[in-house]
């Protein structure tokens, strides 16, 4: 398989980067869409707004060839997929991790099918879903419905379960830590995420783990994880049954990877903490209008808690913070649109137009 156009010299499959930290070997078939090498973005202005004190960057994941941080573990998982011969693909999503197994199966000559919790999924998600050519089911239950009932599936039948259950997507999406610590030349004090089905934190934890017993860096940063207010089962100490949150990428109710989330937080010192639905607005807009960088809603949610933090003085000296911004704000067009003021609509005549922008 071509992996890499000649044009795009410089990007390699993240499966090359950091081949000697992931389950692969010189005969896995690596299917690649040259994901991951995402920028990790210095926020001065907005480290100015929430305390002064902190130096913020933005892991803007984003820019992976989906718009998801999930295209790390699905170039792993199907890599792997059809290195074991596998002939088709599952998973149940709140919509990334389908365009990701969409895509990346498509790539691969796959047979993909998605479960999505039906009227909860973003529109620019479920777009990528189709156009990939996934069969697409819109489960009517919520996520953990859907993902108890892929399960049952693939327990029954021969085909893959590409969630983050499976260990090779976590592999895949803990390079996102070593990323930031080969940029930033250690790992940051902190590290702010959000939590949904907990695989990425479980992921983050890891490779900075790995980066640490391998002599990379010299130390370990504290986990922040957050989770929307309305879907904070890690929180609440228990599982949410009608979980509800605007950030429908993390609207879950029973994590899959609880456990290992709680083992970050509590290993690195961290914390998980919940952000409401309009604190999640507020840093969304704010990322968008103060820095530039435009994301999904439950991306902003690593900034939402950071922020919330902040204001209740839990920063008390000068420290990096790293902010993952899981996902692309176009995957979301129709809440972008509802969470902004409304444009003008006027006939094309200089004199309306100049008046109206008050020139
Ligand atoms: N941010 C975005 C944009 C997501 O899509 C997800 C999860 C998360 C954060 C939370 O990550 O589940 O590893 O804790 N999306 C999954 C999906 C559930 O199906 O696309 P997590």
């Amino acid at each position: 398989m071509q992996l890499q156009a000649p044009s795009r010299a410089g990007r390699i499959p993240l499966i090359e980067r950091y081949r000697e930290y992931l389950p692969v070997n010189d005969e896995s078939p690596i299917v690649s869409l040259l994901e991951g090498d995402t920028p990790l973005i210095k926020a001065d202005r907005l480290s100015r707004a929430i305390d002064p004190k902190l130096s913020i960057y933005l892991k803007y994941e984003g820019l992976n060839p989906t718009g998801s941080f999930k295209d790390r573990g699905m170039t792993m998982a199907i890599t792997k997929a059809v290195e074991e011969g596998s002939k088709a693909v599952i998973c149940a999503s709140t919509g990334n991790t389908a365009a990701a197994a969409a895509a990346y199966s498509a790539r691969a000559g796959l047979t993909c099918a998605v479960l999505l919790p039906k009227g909860e999924v973003a529109l620019g998600k479920v777009s990528q879903s189709m156009m990939h050519g996934a069969r697409v089911i819109a489960v009517t239950g919520n996520f953990d419905d859907a993902l108890r009932v892929v399960l049952e599936i693939t327990e029954k039948y021969p085909v893959t379960l590409v969630n983050s259950l499976n260990p090779y997507r976590i592999e895949g999406q803990k390079t996102g830590a070593f990323e930031i610590c080969d940029v930033l030349g250690d790992a940051p004090a902190f590290h702010a995420i959000p939590v949904g089905n907990a695989g990425n934190i479980t992921a983050y934890w890891k490779g900075y783990r790995e980066y640490y017993e391998a002599g990379k860096i010299a130390r370990l940063p504290k986990m922040l994880g957050f989770q929307a207010a309305g879907a904070a089962p890690i929180v609440r100490g228990r599982p949410i049954q009608n979980p509800e949150t605007i950030a429908t990428a993390i609207r879950i109710g029973n994590p899959a990877s609880w456990k290992t989330a709680v083992a970050a937080r509590d290993e690195s010192g961290g914390t998980i903490d919940t952000v409401t639905d309009d604190e999640i607005v507020d840093a969304y807009k704010m990322l968008a209008s103060v820095e530039g960088v435009f994301c999904e809603p439950a991306s902003a949610a690593s900034v939402a808690g950071v922020r919330k933090l902040a204001a209740a003085g839990y920063f008390k000296e000068p420290a990096q913070v790293v902010c993952v911004l899981t996902g692309h704000g176009l995957k979301d067009p129709n809440r972008a649109v509802k969470v902004s003021p409304p444009f003008m609509e006027l006939p094309p005549e200089i004199d309306t137009i100049a008046g109206e922008l008050g020139l």
